[in-house]
């Protein structure tokens, strides 16, 4: 690991001080032009006491707007120091964690996944339109039916249109041949441009997609694509327990990836990240952005210089190995409830490197499923799955009562 380090309590203190005095200070400097300030003073105090132990919370107090992309181009001055802890945090995941050479990345810390997918779709669908003059109807946004409803609510927004990919029942897997068969229908309707979005970790099952079956058909079909990575769920687990994987940026056919922060990481909502290659944000650049330094290349505006430094907090607190250990032993949980439920003979899916058990719903008595919670993969009332997410709150403690419960039901 290049960047991602573990740093003391007292570093990152000194280490955010700084990046906040690079910032323009409301309370003390001369700042006459933002339509920016700092926290209410009235209500957010800025020297109360705890504040000094808290670096995050002083952060909020300041009030820092990361606005725009600061990977690329020229950013505002006035917010230099929380755009270099940005930075650091998009370095960490882009070549530490994703494996994408060094400079060779561009991103920004958007709202969450949806933004995040969102703003993928956005890039590809643009750079078709300018690269090779795809009109509208010419492109498809291609994913698995697993798929998070991010993707259709792009598709919407975006004016595309959506094909779902089949999976297996049991495996979760993508269906090859029906893969191969939506393909050659869009051929026949028109379609030359697909934008892929892979699973890394679909949102009811964990499952993860293999975006090199979405090359190779679409290479097949002579095709043009491009493929984003949903990792929103996955993104902090799935490639830190799997050594060989090409589901990172050194897969020449991966061009981006959605990856949450405030999920696994557990950071503060509005920390979801999206990660592309170098060459391919400047196709969302809004120009008409004036007043912006560097103009903007997000679908965000505004936002939270403190969501960028909750990340690089929780990221510079554990480092690789720390962050490593964390997730081994919720992989250990998450084994042990399966082997539980394989000694009850109840069937579920798992992916190995996952931390979400899917149970079959028909195991479950609803009853029970209310009462620890189970989230079902349709609220209709009609649903064929039940899941468990092994986050950091989910004990074994809480899982031994659940197991103990189904067996009971089961003698
Ligand atoms: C796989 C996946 N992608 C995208 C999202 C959307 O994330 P957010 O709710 O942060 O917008 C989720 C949320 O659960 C998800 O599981």
């Amino acid at each position: 690991m290049k960047y991602w380090k573990r740093y003391t309590k007292d570093e990152q203190n000194k280490r955010i001080d700084a990046a906040l005095q690079k910032n323009v200070n409301f309370l003390t400097d001369i700042s006459l032009g933002y339509p920016a300030s700092k926290l209410d003073e009235t209500v957010f105090s800025s020297d109360a006491p705890f504040l000094k132990d808290s670096p995050l919370l002083r952060s909020f107090v300041n009030n820092p707007n990361n606005i725009g992309c600061h990977t690329t181009g020229v950013s505002e001055e006035a917010f230099v120091g929380t755009q270099q802890i940005e930075r650091e945090v998009l370095q960490v995941l882009a070549v530490d964690i994703f494996k994408c050479k060094d400079e060779n990345f561009d991103g920004y810390v958007a709202t969450g996944g949806t933004e995040a997918n969102i703003q993928a779709m956005w890039v590809y669908r643009n750079l078709f339109k300018r690269k090779h003059h795809a009109k509208q109807e010419d492109i498809v946004i291609l994913c698995s039916e697993d798929s998070h409803y991010s993707m259709p609510k792009g598709a919407n927004l975006l004016n595309l249109d959506i094909a779902f990919v089949p999976v297996e029942f049991n495996s979760r897997e993508i269906i090859e041949s029906e893969l191969e068969k939506i393909v050659a229908t869009q051929k026949e309707n028109g379609k030359k441009y697909f934008i892929v979005v892979s699973n890394m970790g679909t949102t009811m099952f964990g499952s993860v997609d293999d975006p090199n079956l979405y090359a190779k058909v679409l290479l097949k079909q002579k095709v043009d694509f491009k493929i984003h990575i949903d990792g929103a769920f996955g993104g902090f687990v799935y490639p830190i327990n799997t050594e060989k994987t090409t589901v990172n940026l050194s897969n020449k056919h991966i061009s981006s990836i959605t990856i949450d922060a405030h999920k696994m990481l557990q950071a503060p909502y509005g920390t979801g990240i999206f990660l592309c290659k170098k060459g391919l944000i400047e196709n969302v650049l809004t120009k008409e952005a004036q007043y912006v330094s560097g103009m903007d290349l997000t679908l965000s505006g505004s936002r939270a210089g403190a969501s960028a430094i909750a990340v690089w907090m929780i990221l510079f607190s554990y480092g690789a190995y720390g962050w490593f250990e964390k997730i081994s032993i919720l992989l250990m949980r998450t084994q042990w409830l399966c082997d539980q439920l394989d000694g009850l003979n109840i069937k579920y899916y798992r992916h190995p490197r996952m931390n979400i058990v899917t149970i079959h719903a028909e195991f479950i008595p609803n009853e029970l499923a209310l009462k620890y919670d189970l989230v079902p993969d349709t609220h209709s009332g009609n649903h064929k799955w039940l899941k468990i997410v092994i986050m950091d709150h989910v004990e074994l403690d809480d899982l031994i009562a659940f197991v103990d419960e189904l067996k009971v039901l089961k003698k």
